[in-house]
């Protein structure tokens, strides 16, 4: 087989190309070839060594696939070594994404150029690992501390332009990047610039107290995961200690690290969201349909979103409400969550009013004639919802996608007002829709592989998680929310309380626990949505006993400023004693004695509810996959990504 890395001579200029798609991954076949090359150039004519990758991207990091099996050599770290210290001037061309080890090879050169569109970055703490190639040492040593911190317990990559003013790229070079790349090599050679080991740099000086400012900021903003702290630990080493010292303690957290739950968990994860992408039943070849113009209708809590998320990723949105008035505070409400961006520092001013720009306003369905896709996102009435369907199918032109954002309803008696159901599909956001990642496909009994395919390639467009989903009451994520939900009440009746079932979800790693996010949510919801159903429905009367009589007492949740806690005026919950005494007393007439309830229990009768559910809806073939669900849990309820999802979890404690 031929290697994925080939040697040339350029004129004086050793040119070493990586070509392994589609992301130039550090296979073993990689690192065999850069090792060789490095030797053949070691005894030829070259003066300097320039490596640059084809393909799409620079190498975007170690192959995590080979991670977990025996490691073989040339090892990674050894190889960065092996490099940096070649005794012929090494340059390193950066284009697309140089990322992890990708790009701690580029910090074993003497010298960086890259593309200006190139981005660089060191992901390791998003596998739950460390950049284990020397990069905890090198980087500070170029950027700084403060700098080299933020870039690896962040994980999120920076431009090449703003890497150039931190000191981790040299020369940015615009138009062809070989050519310019070789140019720049030659100058480097002309200018007698010299060999610049990052290793032998000094860490820049910085105040000693930043390391335990990070702790303090990781501990909360990174809650019970470890990779952040070990980042804060090697790059105080490499501040304290010479390179050899530093990189071997490096080496040592990053195998704890690799070994550990919570990398194995968070590898899990990162192919689970690949795999969720990838539909089993659909042919390779379906062509999609062109999606230039999109229209949302009811602009809402969640239309407005949706419409945001189009404009932002550049598609323009035409949002249709039912009069002026409505129309108007829609706007509004987009309006200000685009000055509220600009004022975070999320979006510039200019980019805010290029994306608000592309959103107009209608109360006509006549303006939907054209339009590629239409996303419907009025009240959640099965009626109301059918009559806008019969509405679209009279006025939108042949081809066009028709989806609903309904959160429960039977995308397939919707598809059925129409007389084009291979059109229909559902397109679940979650809330606020411009943030969340999540989008939940829903495939109908009739929706055309073309229109599945097109909307799970434009999810990527408008950076969503697409996940396919097939027709239930609530799909996916909120169907397995019930039983939860249900747990959760059981739990407050036989001893625990609000605060310590909130306390020991979020100590397992959850964003909210369940309470609060049901204060959060409202508690009218639903209460109002329990009033239509029959006893039989309801189920057992302990699952919501508590929540009715909190509504029945004005109780709304956060809106009301009390719920299940009382809410101050800057919505912080405080536990609350009539809280307390509802349930004791909702306890004691459904004749349940109350005990001490421990927190092991609450987190495994709570992942388990979700887990049981889970695996009814893999078994009913709802959804593709077990990692399936757990990228809608990761993604749209918050659960810990360093946990794998509720399915992982499960696996690794054992299903009994
Ligand atoms: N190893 C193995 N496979 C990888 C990979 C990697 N590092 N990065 C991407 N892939 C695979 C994906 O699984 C996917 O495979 P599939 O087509 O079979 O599903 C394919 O490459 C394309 O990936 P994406 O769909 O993610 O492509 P995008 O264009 O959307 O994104 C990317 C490209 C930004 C490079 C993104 O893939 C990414 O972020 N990759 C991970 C980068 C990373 O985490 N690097 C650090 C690795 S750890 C490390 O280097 C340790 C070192 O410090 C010792
Ligand atoms: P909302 O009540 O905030 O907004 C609904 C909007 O639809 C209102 O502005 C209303 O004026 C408009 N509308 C009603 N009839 C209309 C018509 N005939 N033509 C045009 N506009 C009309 O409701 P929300 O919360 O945005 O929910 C909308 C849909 O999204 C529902 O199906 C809901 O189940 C679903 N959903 C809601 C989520 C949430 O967290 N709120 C999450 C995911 C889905």
């Amino acid at each position: 087989m031929s290697s994925p890395v080939n040697y040339t001579l350029t004129g004086n200029i050793g040119v070493i190309r990586v070509d392994n798609p589609p992301v130039n991954a550090l296979s073993h076949a990689v690192r065999e070839g850069l090792l060789d090359a490095f030797e053949t150039a070691a005894g030829d004519a070259s003066e300097a060594l320039l490596l640059i990758c084809e393909g799409r991207t620079f190498i975007a990091g170690a192959d995590i696939s080979e991670f977990g099996q025996p490691p073989r050599e040339p090892f990674l770290p050894d190889l960065c070594d092996r490099m940096e210290v070649s005794a012929k001037l090494f340059v390193a061309a950066i284009h697309g994404t140089a990322l992890g080890g990708g790009f701690e090879v580029a910090l074993s050169a003497d010298y960086r150029c890259a593309s200006p569109s190139a981005r660089v970055g060191l992901p390791e703490v998003k596998l739950g690992l460390l950049p284990g190639a020397g990069g905890t040492q090198r980087t500070p040593r170029l950027a700084g501390v403060e700098a080299a911190l933020q870039l690896m317990t962040s994980g999120a990559p920076i431009a090449a332009p703003m890497a150039g003013e931190t000191g981790l790229v040299d020369e940015i070079i615009d138009g062809d990047l070989l050519e310019g790349a070789l140019d720049y090599v030659r100058k480097l050679l002309a200018d007698g610039a010299p060999q610049r080991r990052t290793s032998a740099l000094a860490v820049p000086e910085h105040d000693p107290a930043i390391f335990d400012r990070f702790r303090a900021t990781l501990a909360g903003k990174a809650r019970g995961q470890v990779a952040p702290q070990a980042i804060v630990d090697c790059v105080e080493k490499a501040a304290a200690t010479p390179y050899e010292d530093g990189a071997a303690y490096e080496r040592q957290r990053f195998t704890e690290l690799m070994n550990g739950g919570q990398s194995k968990a968070l590898r899990h994860f990162f192919f689970a969201e690949r795999a969720a992408a990838k539909i089993d039943d659909l042919p390779k070849d379906v062509a999609v349909r062109p999606v230039d113009s999109v229209a949302v209708i009811g602009g809402g809590t969640m239309g407005g979103g949706i419409a945001m998320t189009f404009a932002n990723a550049g598609i323009p949105v035409t949002l249709v409400e039912i009069d002026d008035d409505a129309l108007e505070r829609g706007l509004a409400i987009i309006d200000g969550n685009y000055a509220g961006s600009v004022k975070r520092g999320k979006l510039s001013e200019d980019k805010a009013a290029a994306c608000r720009a592309l959103i107009t306003g209608a109360t006509d369905y006549a303006q939907l004639a054209d339009v590629d896709l239409v996303i419907e996102a009025v009240f959640e009435d099965p009626n109301l919802k059918k009559e806008i369907f019969a509405k679209l199918d009279a006025v939108c032109k042949d081809g066009a996608i028709l989806a609903t954002n309904t959160s429960y309803q039977d995308v397939n008696a919707i598809a059925a007002a129409t007389g084009r159901p291979q059109d229909v599909l559902g397109l679940h956001f979650f809330s606020p829709a411009h943030i969340m990642k999540l989008l939940e496909v829903v495939r109908g009994a009739a929706t055309a592989d073309d229109v599945l395919a097109t909307c799970m390639q434009l999810a990527k467009r408008i950076r969503k998680v697409p996940v396919v989903a097939g027709v239930c009451y609530g799909f996916i994520g909120n169907r397995m929310l019930q039983p939860y939900a249900a747990q959760t009440q059981l739990l407050l009746l036989e001893g625990a309380t609000p605060e310590q079932v909130d306390t020991a979800m979020e100590d397992f790693g959850m964003a909210m626990g369940p309470l609060r996010v049901f204060d959060l949510a409202g508690l009218d919801v639903g209460y109002k949505a329990r009033q239509s159903l029959s006893d039989e429905q309801k189920g057992d009367p302990g699952s919501y006993r508590v929540p009715d009589q909190l509504v029945e007492a004005g109780r709304l949740g956060q809106k009301s400023g009390s719920g299940f806690y009382s809410y101050d005026e800057n919505r912080r919950p405080t536990p609350d004693p009539e809280v307390h005494r509802i349930i004791e007393a909702a306890a004691a007439d459904l004749g349940v004695e109350r005990r001490t309830v421990s927190d092991d229990e609450i987190v495994d009768r709570l992942v388990g509810a979700l887990v049981d559910e889970g695996r009814k809806i893999v078994d009913e073939g709802i959804a593709q996959r077990a990692s399936d669900i757990d990228v809608v849990y990761v993604y749209g309820y918050g659960f810990p990504a360093f946990r794998g999802g509720p399915m992982f979890y499960a696996d690794n404690q054992g299903t009994a």
